[in-house]
This record gives C-alpha cells, structure tokens and sequence, in this order.
C-alpha cells in the first residue's frame, strides 16, 4: 500500500468517528455481504458502531463457487459473530441470465436482479424495525472508483467506462441511501491492514478477490444451459485445491479457471471424446489495475491438469493463461 501501518490505525479510528456521526444514535444501515474481504471488512468495522443497527444481507445468485454459500455463512456465524440473512435468488437470476451472451448485458442481468432482491430485503427489514434503514454499506476501494468512472482531466482515451463493476455506483437513485464507503481511498492490501486491526480472522483476510458478478464472468457466453456452472466448480476446486497444497496461495492476488465455450477432441481411455476446455488463470497483482501471470512450475501445471482431466470427466484439455494486465484483464468477461 501508500501507507504505513500506524496510518490505518489512524483511518480506523477516523472512519469509525465519521460514521457514528453520519449515522447518528438512531440510524440503520444495510450491507451486502459477498464474503470477500472488502465487504467482511467494512461490516465489521460498520458493525463496531451499529451494533445490532446493522443488518447484513448475503445473497446466492447461483453464480457462487462450490459450496460457497454454506462456507460463507459457517464463517460469518462461526468466527465473525455477524448477524447475516442469506437469500436464495439462484432460480431466478439463472433463469434472467438464459440466453444472454454478451459480456456487459450479463452484468447488466445481473445488476438489476440484485437490486430486486435488495429491495425486497430492505422492504421487509423496514417492516421489521418499523422504520426505514437509510444507510448502505458498501466495500468499495479506489480502484473500483477509477476504474469505473476516472476522475475528471483524465486522458480521454481512457475516459470511457472499463467495465460495469456492478458494485460501484450500480443502485439506482431512487433507493435514496445515503452510502458508508469507508475504502473509497484505499486499496486492497490496506483494507486487509484494517481487517487485521479488527480482528478479522486471517483465512478471511487473505481470501483472494471474487467478482461480484461471480463465475458469470468465468463462463464465456451464456452461462445457462448443460453443466457448465458445475464443470467450473468442480474444476475451480481442484485448481484452488491445489494451489493451497503447494502452498502457493498466499503468492498469487487471484486464480481461477475459466469454462471456454469450445469443445476440443481427445482421448480418454480407448474413447476419442469431444469435450470441454478450461482455462486456468493466476496473476500476482499490487492492487489489480496491473497484474502479471504466475509462473508455475511445469510440476505443479502438470499435477494440476492430470488431476482435472481424471476428476473431471468431461473436460479433455486444459490450458494456462500467460497474458499480463494490460493487455488482458485479470477475468476473461
Ligand atoms: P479485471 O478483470 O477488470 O478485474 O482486470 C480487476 C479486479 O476486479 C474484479 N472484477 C469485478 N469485481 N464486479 C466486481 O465486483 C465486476 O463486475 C468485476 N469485474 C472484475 C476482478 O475479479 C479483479 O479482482
């Protein structure tokens, strides 16, 4: 990070004033948990203040890794002692998503159901506490800002937005919320910094970064229809596995595999097959705008491709992403 320990001490403490005076002795507030760090944070440290004015909400859009959302909210109950309400929106989102292939209308999809179920959650908690919750608590670092919309004077070229982080800016005014983003000036290595000085377990503090819109954007075109969500689990889990085994986890800013949208020929058992191809990505990264590739070790590349193609029936190929940010992105949609 720009900043020395002591200083987020020191944002700490400010933060946590600044939102004791935003919020006032009455207010509630409301916060989206993905179970990433940046959300688990910012409720924690939200939740030092609020207390049970606080209310959590984690939704399953069907687009988790697997069995995420039971560990996620094992994590929350168990170690982090939040009061959290899980949501099971997984039918309908994938049901919105049917059809859909291109990269920003999936996000867009995505979005705008999220936003349903917000507003739902937000309706019945009203009813609950017989008022309105009128704070929104949101994980939102420097650069999801930048990357989003950059400030004014920046380059035109590079003015246009990147890609839709659905997190940034993506409820709709009408809401009416008035937003706690207490990492609006920070990134990713300072909020763990934070989270440390909070008590957040380390298992959590280290979790690598997960997009909002999920494994949508690790599937290329339509995520819906066969099994691919299932394939990229399976084969997400294997790949994570055993990164953690060799114990290269801690190294890498972000891995994941992607399911391609191609099939390949090959041979499994006597059997020529025609079957799936996924991509495995790993990049070390200071703060995501820049990343480079993981140079594995062809021992590990080949550990981890024979276990896919043994455990995961119908994949035949497996392929490594050598490509830095930029040119590509870190995700593949
Ligand atoms: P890219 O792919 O743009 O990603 O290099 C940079 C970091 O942002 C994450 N990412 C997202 N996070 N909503 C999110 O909440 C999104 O739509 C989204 N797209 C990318 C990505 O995983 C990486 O950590």
């Amino acid at each position: 990070g720009l900043k020395a320990d002591w200083t987020m001490d020191q944002v700490l403490e400010e933060q946590l004033a600044k939102i004791a005076e935003l919020v006032g002795p009455e207010g509630h507030a409301i916060c989206a948990l993905s179970g990433g760090v940046d959300s688990t944070v910012a409720a924690t440290l939200v939740h030092k203040v609020l207390a049970d004015r606080l209310h959590c909400v984690f939704v399953d859009n069907g687009l988790l890794r697997y069995k995420e959302a039971e560990r996620v909210m094992e994590t929350f109950n168990s170690h982090l002692h939040l009061p959290v309400t899980c949501v099971d929106h997984s039918k309908v989102m994938l049901e919105r998503l049917s059809g859909l292939s291109d990269p920003e209308a999936k996000r867009k999809a995505i979005g705008a159901e999220f936003i349903e179920v917000f507003k739902n959650f937000r309706d019945e908690l009203d009813k609950k506490i017989g008022k309105r919750a009128t704070f929104l608590v949101q994980g939102t670092l420097y650069p999801d800002v930048i990357e989003s919309c950059p400030p004014p004077g920046s380059d035109q070229k590079h003015s246009h937005t990147i890609k839709s982080h659905h997190n940034v800016g993506g409820l709709p005014k009408d809401l009416q919320f008035t937003l706690i983003e207490p990492f609006r000036e920070l990134f990713k290595d300072e909020v763990r910094q934070i989270g440390r000085l909070l008590g957040v377990p380390e298992q959590f503090i280290k979790r690598h970064p997960f997009p909002g819109p999920g494994l949508a954007v690790r599937v290329l075109g339509d995520v819906t229809g066969g099994d691919k969500l299932d394939v990229l689990r399976e084969v997400d889990e294997i790949y994570i596995n055993t990164i953690r085994e060799f114990g290269l986890y801690d190294e890498i800013w972000q891995a994941f595999a992607v399911f391609l949208p191609v099939r390949s020929v090959g041979v499994q058992g006597d059997q020529r097959t025609h079957s799936h191809v996924v991509a495995l990505r790993a990049v070390t990264s200071g703060d995501g705008m820049t990343a480079d590739w993981y140079p594995f070790k062809p021992d590990f590349l080949r550990e981890v491709s024979t276990r896919i193609c043994n455990k995961v029936r119908s994949v035949n190929r497996v392929v490594y992403d050598i490509t830095s940010k930029p040119p590509s992105t870190i995700e593949w949609v």
